[in-house]
């Protein structure tokens, strides 16, 4: 018979007997060589891409295979990977109605190292906020707050948060027991040196006894290990409670989280409508504090372009959220409110926290912006965007009639 590949004169030279098997040896390993390289430069990406079909998340809006291919096999210092950022995000396909962010940074790297697809991420969640060119503003000045104080016929409480976290330590997807032991360690230490009505002290989740944690719940102070898969699937509840707890000022109205979703939480608040003071104490609080770690060789995680560094990309900037508890009884009802809390800048949340449904006619209202204005540009959209709420329901109260307000705008001009 006849071999078409490899015609009979060929195999019948003593030559080709030894070149031939030599030249396919070769072109074999050629080819083996250019194989692997092309499959675990870009094939292996590609094959490792995650399923995100069915996914409302801005981090499945971001990913593409391509962005995944190229950012796939980067480490940041601390060996933290693209896979371990959006790993929540691909477990957690998303609310049908809330669309989730999807990743989480497990150090300050990961927002440069990743940024292909942070950068994405950030202008999505923060309405356009394009972090490559635009400067965060931070202000925490709180003498420029004017009309800082509601009515408490309306408003039952005033609260202001952010979070902190520290230069050098991985954030809590990424810590190690050491690093979160530190933080721990070098922010008790900060917190042992506030003085007159910010002095308090500190609780240890592992260590507290029972009449502690009662009057913790009691106080609404305490948190819980987080059953969140948004969280859990981020690494957050990893060696729970070692090295968490909270601080609290003897008043009550100066409390720090630490090692919850962030190194630190830091949350400034009281009953009533005296929003100006709660944010005087929460900027001189957080100064101090900033002022204590940095005497000892520390100091926060920030940059000009993200503002301070937090776990989750939705908190970059101030992470500040200034809220109040407020009844709005009629405006609730009303079907023009939700237009007029967007056109203010403001959103509304039920008074048990992020998920939770509105009790009745009490609503949590805060800033709807985390990043491109500063705090005091915050507190103080949520001062005028309150008394505008209030000032509705007053009007609904007398049968008057309410307007829409025009939109503001999210940054400077
Ligand atoms: C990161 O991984 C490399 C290679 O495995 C290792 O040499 C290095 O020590 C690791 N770095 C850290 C901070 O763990």
């Amino acid at each position: 018979y006849v071999n078409i590949c490899m015609p009979e004169p060929c195999c019948n030279s003593k030559l080709n007997m030894i070149l031939l098997p030599g030249l396919s040896f070769l072109s074999c390993f050629f080819f083996i060589v250019c194989f692997s390289f092309f499959y675990f430069k870009f094939f292996n990406g590609f094959s490792d891409y995650p399923d995100l079909r069915k996914h409302n998340n801005c981090m499945a809006s971001a990913l593409s295979p391509a962005v995944y291919a190229r950012l796939r096999d980067k480490v940041t210092p601390n060996n933290w990977t693209l896979d371990q950022c959006i790993q929540t995000g691909v477990d957690n396909p998303g609310h049908p109605f809330i669309k989730t962010v999807g990743c989480v940074a497990g150090d300050e790297e990961s927002y440069e190292v990743f940024a292909e697809l942070f950068d994405p991420i950030i202008k999505d969640r923060h309405n356009g906020y394009d972090p490559k060119i635009m400067i965060h503003p931070t202000d925490l000045d709180a003498s420029k707050i004017t009309q800082g104080m509601f009515d408490e016929n309306y408003v039952l409480s005033s609260r202001v948060r952010t979070g902190r976290s520290i230069r050098g330590l991985s954030l809590p997807p990424a810590c190690s027991r050491a690093e979160r032991r530190e933080v721990e360690r070098v922010v008790v230490m900060a917190l042992a040196g506030l003085k007159d009505d910010l002095s308090g002290r500190y609780y240890s989740l592992g260590d507290m006894t029972e009449k502690e944690q009662q009057q913790l719940i009691d106080d609404h102070f305490l948190f819980d290990k987080p059953v969140s898969p948004l969280l859990t699937c981020a690494f957050m509840a990893r060696d729970w409670p070692d090295a968490r707890g909270i601080w609290h000022n003897n008043e009550k109205t100066f409390l720090i989280w630490i090692n919850e979703e962030d190194h630190t939480r830091v949350i400034s608040m009281e009953k009533g409508g005296n929003m100006k003071r709660v944010f005087e104490r929460f900027c001189r609080g957080l100064k101090q504090v900033e002022h204590l770690i940095q005497e000892r060789g520390w100091e926060f995680m920030w940059n000009e372009h993200l503002g301070y560094i937090l776990t989750c990309p939705s908190n970059l900037g101030t992470g500040l959220r200034a809220g109040v508890h407020v009844r709005l009884p009629k405006l609730s009802k009303d079907s023009r409110f939700p237009k007029i809390l967007d056109n203010l800048r403001l959103q509304k949340r039920g008074t048990g926290g992020v998920d939770t449904a509105a009790t009745g006619d009490t609503f949590d209202i805060s800033n709807l912006d985390r990043l491109g204005k500063s705090e005091v540009e915050l507190v103080q959209l949520v001062i005028d965007g309150v008394n505008y709420l209030i000032d509705c329901e007053k009007k609904l109260e007398k049968g008057q009639d309410i307007k829409v307000p025009a939109p503001i705008s999210q940054f400077r001009k």
